[in-house]
């Protein structure tokens, strides 16, 4: 492929690739506790527990309490989870129905082994009009999950004498709570920091939740999330994708019984299946790339203090000015993930390091390197992502049913260039939070 134009590339990619086997949607498997996969993603980690932690720190945090508010779109059955950690000490703590909360002890079982935690923490939902949460004490890197049925919560102890909660997992088809239909914004509520909640599809699409939060004189933000059928229209326009470019998109479709509960990011895809037949479909995309910036370099704009930098590369290795590290071929997965590879980060990397890798990560995603005008990045407008394959076309589809524009579907969703008021965040803060409204299941006014 080396050499083509950018439209001999989108018929070769139009043509020349035969679906191969015919995908289908992922199965699930709701498995039982010897079915987790205990990891970062889904654990709220704690040395402290139970009773002690419930006596001392409950009194202490916080003399104010937030309101959540809760409009459920989708019907009846909803239950509320919310799941954190204590600001002081960093225990796990869950809310209970009566707004005080539970904090969890390791388990009684022997170390790796989970246990369930049977204390009732489902905090019901209303089939229709507002249902108030009392979030009563501030709360770190919180989880308030949504969910049409019941989710199950484990407790595990570890080797080093710590004990975590473990959550619900998109990425594990046997997650005991697989066959449930959920979703979860992220929230914390703490004295210097205030509110701050997101939604995000970086990972997956389930339920659909959206954020209004008001201060207290009245600020109003938002981030309305997807539209309430966005799963099924994703999943639709995956599996037209699949059938066009023969790669399993479909696969990306998490379902049971015939209904697709949630619709995995590839790259959480790609995770968890090694052969998941995504291997190779950016390789002739990035040695095309790659040829190209061989002859004529490649600007990335820092949008930071070391200005415009250029790029070529020599040999098959990519190497910006002022850069501590130089890139090579990214894979597939190095590309839907922007995590790994040529995309690692440090906290000692140069300013210019910090600024290419997400603006490099980007341009692949939205594949925009060889339009006009991709020889400078970012430059180009939000009209101009995902115009030619491949690209990330999840991201590309989830874009298409948010509300308002909001949420992001890879890690870099928030490189622009500078000038433009695009702004995918789905984050809501405020030091002076009054309430934070939550929609269940799509937006009231669509
Ligand atoms: C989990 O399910 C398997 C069968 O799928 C069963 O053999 C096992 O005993 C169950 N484990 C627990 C902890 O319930
Ligand atoms: C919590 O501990 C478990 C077991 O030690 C570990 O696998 C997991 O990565 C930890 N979670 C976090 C968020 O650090
Ligand atoms: C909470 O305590 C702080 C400091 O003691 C005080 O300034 C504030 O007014 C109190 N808030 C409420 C709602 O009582
Ligand atoms: C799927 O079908 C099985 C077998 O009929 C049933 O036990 C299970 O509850 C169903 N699950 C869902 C989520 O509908
Ligand atoms: C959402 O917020 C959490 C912290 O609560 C943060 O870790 C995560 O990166 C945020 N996601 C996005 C896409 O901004
Ligand atoms: C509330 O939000 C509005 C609009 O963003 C802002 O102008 C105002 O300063 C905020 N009020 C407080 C108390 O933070
Ligand atoms: C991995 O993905 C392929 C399709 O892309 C699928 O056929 C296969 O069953 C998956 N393997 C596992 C273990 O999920
Ligand atoms: C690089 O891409 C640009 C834009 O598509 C194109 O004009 C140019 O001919 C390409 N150069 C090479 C060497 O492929
Ligand atoms: C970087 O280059 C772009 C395109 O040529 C230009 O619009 C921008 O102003 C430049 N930035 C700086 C800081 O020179
Ligand atoms: C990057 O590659 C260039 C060209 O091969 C080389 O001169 C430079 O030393 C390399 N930089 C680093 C940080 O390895
Ligand atoms: C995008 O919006 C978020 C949330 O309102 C804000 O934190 C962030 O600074 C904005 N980014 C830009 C580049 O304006």
């Amino acid at each position: 492929m080396f050499g083509l134009s950018k439209f001999a590339v989108a018929l070769a990619a139009a043509v020349s690739i035969v679906p191969q086997a015919i995908a289908a949607p992922t199965e699930l498997h709701p498995g039982n506790a010897s079915n987790l996969i205990i990891d970062a993603q889904d654990t709220i980690n704690g040395t402290i527990q139970g009773t002690a932690m419930a006596a001392s720190a409950t009194a202490a945090s916080s003399n104010e309490t937030l309101t959540l508010t809760v409009t459920n779109n989708i019907g009846s059955g909803v239950n509320c989870y919310v799941v954190g950690s204590d600001p002081d000490g960093g225990a796990p703590m869950i809310l209970k129905p009566d707004f005080t909360w539970y904090y969890p002890s390791a388990p009684t079982t022997d170390i790796g082994v989970p246990q369930e935690i049977t204390e009732d923490l489902a905090i019901p939902v209303s089939d229709s009009g507002e249902t108030t949460i009392t979030v009563p004490s501030y709360v770190n890197s919180a989880r308030v999950w949504f969910a049409v049925g019941e989710l199950k919560f484990y407790t595990v102890t570890s080797a080093d004498g710590g004990f975590s909660v473990v959550q619900p997992s998109q990425s594990n088809p046997e997650d005991p709570s697989a066959g449930i239909n959920w979703g979860f914004v992220e929230f914390s509520w703490l004295s210097a920091t205030g509110v701050y909640a997101n939604v995000s599809y970086v990972d997956f699409v389930g339920l659909p939740l959206g954020l209004s939060l008001t201060n207290t004189t009245g600020g109003v933000q938002t981030a309305l999330g997807l539209e309430a059928d966005a799963v099924s229209k994703v999943c639709d326009d995956l599996t037209a994708q699949a059938a066009v470019d023969g790669y399993p998109w479909d696969a990306l479709c998490q379902s049971i019984n015939g209904t697709v509960m949630r619709v995995l990011a590839p790259y959480d895809f790609m995770k968890a299946n090694s052969s998941s037949g995504f291997e190779d479909y950016f390789t002739d995309y990035v040695n095309e790339v790659w040829s190209n910036f061989t002859d004529t370099p490649l600007t990335i704009d820092t949008q930071n203090t070391p200005g415009n930098v250029t790029c070529t590369v020599s040999g098959d290795i990519l190497g910006c000015a002022g850069d501590n590290v130089n890139y090579t071929k990214p894979s597939t997965e190095d590309i839907f993930g922007c995590s790994t590879g040529p995309f690692v980060t440090s906290p000692s990397d140069t300013k210019v390091h910090q600024a290419a890798v997400p603006r490099l990560c980007a341009a692949f995603n939205r594949a925009t390197f060889l339009l006009d005008g991709g020889n400078v990045q970012p430059s180009l407008p939000e009209s101009d992502y995902y115009t030619t394959l491949p690209n990330n076309y999840y991201s590309k589809v989830v874009h298409k049913y948010e509300v308002d524009g909001k949420g992001y579907a890879f890690s870099y969703d928030d490189v622009n260039p500078s000038g433009s008021d695009e702004n995918a965040s789905g984050e809501v803060s405020s030091l002076k939070p009054k309430v934070l409204a939550i929609t269940v299941g799509g937006p009231s006014s669509a």
